[in-house]
């Protein structure tokens, strides 16, 4: 061997080269020992590591997932099953489908799944301080979740002193819906083509604004505007799978997407910031008037010494704000906006909703809250919107809280878990023709009651720890604005005209937009209130 040396017995090279065997033969002791120690995220005997595709270096898995990333995760778990490990760049994300699995992670492992990862898009949502999106899971998440969950609740369904509604919520929605019938009809007459989802944004957001800012907007604030109408830039990048989130070399390359989504949190944090300060300054404590104004209140009383549990800071508290504000009208807006595409896709299905409506509520009164229930068939068509449309494909990733075992597999500490709720919408196993748009499903025979059973199988608002604290006044927001504009109108598409309802990927899915709507009242002469 060329280079090779033989040293004599004592020579220095001889002692150099018995210090090397030495050195190696320790090295390989240390190798031992470390094995045997087992590195965090190694598999313990007798648990397996979640199946999954073999991806490619460096990009695991990014380029099968990067469009409509609900389908191919969805084709993927028929091959691999419900624990199906992917990779995203190189780092692992589980991905969970099937109820039962899914119902065991959120529910019975709780605290095991309830954490969220730490994704750098997240940093920008909020100030990095969004109660939704930051990595708290402890104490100061949970004491900031009851905190949202009690403001909210104060301002929205909790009986009203003061109005002649039953609620708040029924009083801001009954005046918007109202609204929008009058809206709807003048631009059809005036514009003849318009986007019917520009106005239902506007009056949705309008309803969680009186409640967390006691202020309502003019369809044509362009402030609003601009911050309501985000298209799906927002949505782009914080649905799961976003590639920046997952291949740090991506952050420093150009991206429209991502320099959008930066942009719209800036201008949505500055706004929030704007009425918060407006509402410090006119702040009095014996007339709160809405959610700021209590959220403030409690800054106040902590500060006076009010003994909690946890304490925390005026930022964490007031920041609960951008969460309802933000969550509170995108995704309740792209409901009622999948709502009307399907009742004009689908003729029979709205006259269905007319005839329950003239029957149970008549022409002599709008509908109001305590109308549901008596309602079953226009609420059989609310959960198949939600179960077909599976506007919310993935709930927001959850990551785990510490090692653990699912179905028999072994899950790291911090592994970032995706769930499927557009697999468990559209999954052979629990539906008839999952693809078939039919209220009819979560009827019973006589089509008189709605199906409990059935109903629990759709997942839009998540499950457990983590599942949306808004659920009751999203349901109650679509119910009412659906009912008001279906009372007094009838939508249909334009005949002939192309129109695509394609979902677009990501965190809400809407379809493209549309301007083929056609309104018309259903009473010509007008109702007799
Ligand atoms: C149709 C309406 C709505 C749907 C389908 C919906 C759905 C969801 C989903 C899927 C999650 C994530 C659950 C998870 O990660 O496991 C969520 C979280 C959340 N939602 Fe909603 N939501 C709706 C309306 C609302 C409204 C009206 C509000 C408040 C005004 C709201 C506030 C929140 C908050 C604060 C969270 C974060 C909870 C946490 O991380 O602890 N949502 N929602």
């Amino acid at each position: 061997m060329p280079g090779a040396a033989v040293w004599p017995a004592g020579s220095p090279g001889a002692v150099w080269a018995s210090e090397a065997l030495l050195a190696a033969a320790a090295f390989c002791l240390l190798l031992l020992a470390l094995q045997r120690l087992r590195p965090p995220g190694a598999v313990p005997e007798g648990l397996r590591r979640p199946p999954g595709p073999r991806g490619f270096p460096v990009l695991g898995n990014v380029l099968e997932l990067r469009r409509d990333t609900h389908l191919a995760l969805t084709r993927l778990g028929r091959r691999y099953g419900d624990v199906m490990e992917v990779r995203i760049g190189t780092r692992p994300v589980l991905v969970l489908s099937g109820l039962d699995t899914i119902r065991q992670a959120l529910v019975r492992q709780g605290d095991d799944f309830m954490g969220r990862p730490d994704l750098y898009s997240f940093h920008y949502i909020s100030n990095g301080q969004s109660l939704a999106f930051s990595p708290d899971s402890g104490e100061v998440w949970k004491a900031r979740r009851k905190l949202a969950q009690s403001a909210l609740k104060s301002f929205s369904i909790a009986p009203s002193p003061t109005s002649s509604c039953s609620c708040l919520l029924e009083e801001h929605v009954s005046k918007e819906a109202e609204y929008l019938v009058t809206k709807f009809l003048q631009l059809m007459e005036e514009e003849k083509r318009f986007d019917l989802n520009q106005y239902l944004v506007v009056s949705v957001a309008n309803v969680i604004c009186a409640m967390c800012f006691g202020k309502r907007y003019e369809h044509e604030d362009q402030e609003l505007l601009s911050l309501v109408n985000l298209g799906n830039e927002f949505g782009e990048v914080a649905g799961s799978g976003h590639p920046a989130d997952f291949i740090p070399v991506l952050r420093y390359l150009p991206s429209r997407t991502m320099e959008l989504f930066k942009d719209i949190n800036r201008r949505f944090n500055a706004f929030v910031q704007k009425i918060v300060q407006e509402h410090y300054s006119s702040f009095d404590k014996e007339h709160i008037r809405d959610i700021t104004d209590s959220l403030i209140g409690h800054c106040q009383e902590k500060n006076a010494g009010e003994d909690t549990h946890v304490q925390l800071s005026n930022e964490k508290i007031i920041h609960i704000v951008n969460d309802l504000f933000g969550a509170g009208f995108d995704t309740v807006a792209t409901a009622l906006s999948w709502s009307l595409m399907y009742a004009a896709l689908y003729p029979d299905v709205q006259k269905k909703i007319h005839e329950e409506l003239d029957r149970t509520i008549g022409r002599e009164r709008r509908p109001r809250l305590s109308d549901r229930g008596t309602l079953p068939y226009t609420e059989a068509f609310i959960l198949e919107m939600f179960r077909h449309s599976s506007f919310l494909p993935f709930t927001i990733p959850h990551s785990t809280t510490k090692a653990t075992v699912l179905n028999g597999f072994y899950i790291p500490k911090d592994t970032c878990v995706f769930i499927n709720q557009w697999q468990v919408n559209h999954d052979e196993t629990l539906w008839k023709e999952p693809s078939a748009f039919r209220p009819e499903r979560f009827l019973s025979a006589a089509g008189t009651e709605l199906s409990r059973q059935e109903s629990e199988k759709v997942l839009a608002f998540g499950l457990g720890k983590r599942r949306c604290i808004g659920e009751t006044i999203g349901r109650w927001e679509i119910f009412l604005f659906l009912t008001t504009l279906l009372q007094q109108l009838h939508f249909s598409l334009r005949p002939g005209e192309h129109v695509d309802i394609t979902p677009q990927y990501g965190l809400t899915m809407k379809y493209k937009k549309c301007e083929a709507f056609q309104i018309r009242p259903r009473f010509p002469g007008g109702s007799s209130l």
